[in-house]
């Protein structure tokens, strides 16, 4: 059996439809090299999702919370029980319960409000950064603040740290005498702040995912992190494997990521109902494997991958993902210092709510650790802590530039110099 090299496009190529016509051809020229067809081996990955939408279907009617629930003084003690790993990993999401004390939460959230009150934010406000004809004054509901003292003070906490470092241990991260990344180690991976007022309609945000587009079919990296789905040998992937992840980069676009995280995350600084127009995911880390082999069938056109195209998100949809959104499932109600994390891969969105009742306050803090993308990114990210600007993979609005009141670096701890790879 030969198996030639995938043709590859570490950079955006410039003809989509004929690279997408060409990688989907040496995918399937790939996967049928392993003695089974493409129909054959997506079959597998159909009927192992259909299990775990299986399992998470009937835990909803049971009328058990999908979303795994565990308290932060068992993550502390270290006494979280196997079930409760086992059910964390089954379903790629958690809440972690008094992650912070309410009261500290409330305060970060008064902080923050307090740190753009003071610098006018809502007066100088220009509008999305990315819609050059955005009304000026009006009030966001995403704040594009990165360096008020309540951010940093969350991400360079021992509380943060340990959660982090808790979570990136259900990745494997040493394989093939490589360390990929240092579970640890978080790398303060700096992002913004949504703050959504009492009687707000919110359209929501609808079912996608943020790895990546195109280029997780076709740079070098993701090809070889996602090999076992392109090789035909499906039933050995795994989720949870982090080798030839944390290198690589992402086509540019104003939907990327530069840094790897092994979860996505974000902790309330509001009480928040589960019918409040909350977050949602789609509680199967392996539905990747669907995700990225449904394009190679042959109902979607040679030069199409389902939709996905570069500089927009990643879209899941019903045409093309029908089983999986069955197990769409929302968290459950949270309260102010808990934290909500999902696995990087998998399907979210976030519900539509109409005269919204109480806050929808969040901090976005995910658990990036340090590895030598993250390293890479690191130094921007210090040079806009420095200056207070936008972090690169951010519209340059640079709010914070003239804020005396930000966060400054006499202020880090020792966490926090780490994270932003400053000599301690
Ligand atoms: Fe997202």
């Amino acid at each position: 059996m030969t198996v030639t090299a995938l043709p590859h496009w570490d950079e955006t190529p410039t003809d989509l439809r004929a690279a997408t016509r060409e990688i989907k051809a040496a995918l399937r020229a790939r996967i049928a090299a392993s003695g089974r067809t493409v129909e054959e081996v997506f079959a597998v990955v159909e009927q192992r999702v259909r299990a775990s939408v299986d399992d998470v279907t009937a835990a909803r009617r049971r009328g058990e919370t999908v979303w795994p629930v565990i308290d932060y003084a068992d993550i502390e003690a270290g006494t979280v029980g196997p079930d409760a790993l086992a059910t964390l990993r089954r379903r790629g999401c958690l809440v972690v319960r008094g992650h912070f004390a309410r009261e500290q939460a409330l305060d970060w959230d008064r902080g923050i409000v307090d740190y753009v009150e003071s610098n006018h934010f809502f007066e100088n406000y220009r509008g999305p950064g990315d819609d050059f004809f955005g009304s000026v004054g009006s009030t966001p509901e995403i704040y594009p603040i990165y360096w008020s003292p309540a951010q940093m003070q969350a991400r360079q906490s021992e509380r943060m740290a340990r959660v982090q470092a808790f979570l990136n241990s259900q990745w494997t991260h040493e394989s093939e005498g490589v360390r990929w990344f240092d579970p640890d180690r978080d790398s303060l991976y700096p992002d913004r702040i949504r703050r959504r007022p009492e009687g707000a309609d919110s359209a929501g945000l609808g079912t996608h995912l943020d790895p990546g587009t195109l280029d997780l079919w076709m740079t070098s990296a993701y090809q070889r992190a996602f090999r076992h789905l392109f090789d035909g040998r499906v039933e050995q992937y795994d989720p949870w494997d982090a080798a030839h992840r944390t290198s690589g980069g992402q086509y540019p676009g104003s939907t990327m990521c530069s840094a790897f995280r092994t979860f996505q995350g974000w902790t309330a600084l509001s009480d928040m109902d589960h019918d409040q127009g909350v977050l949602h995911t789609v509680p199967i880390p392996e539905a990747m494997a669907y995700l990225l082999l449904r394009p190679l069938l042959r109902d979607v056109p040679d030069d199409d991958m389902c939709g996905v195209t570069v500089n927009q998100v990643f879209p899941a949809s019903h045409k093309w993902h029908a089983p999986l959104m069955e197990a769409l499932a929302g968290i459950p109600d949270v309260r102010a210092g808990d934290s909500v994390w999902w696995h990087c891969d998998m399907i979210h969105s976030v519900a539509p709510v109409q005269a919204q009742q109480g806050w929808g306050n969040v901090m976005y803090i995910p658990a990036a650790p340090w590895c030598p993308r993250n390293e890479a990114y690191a130094a921007s990210v210090r040079e806009a802590f420095l200056t207070g600007s936008s972090p690169s993979d951010f519209p340059a609005e640079h709010y914070e530039r003239t804020w005396p009141n930000r966060f400054r670096v006499e202020d880090l701890n020792e966490i926090g110099r780490r994270g932003l790879g400053l000599p301690l």
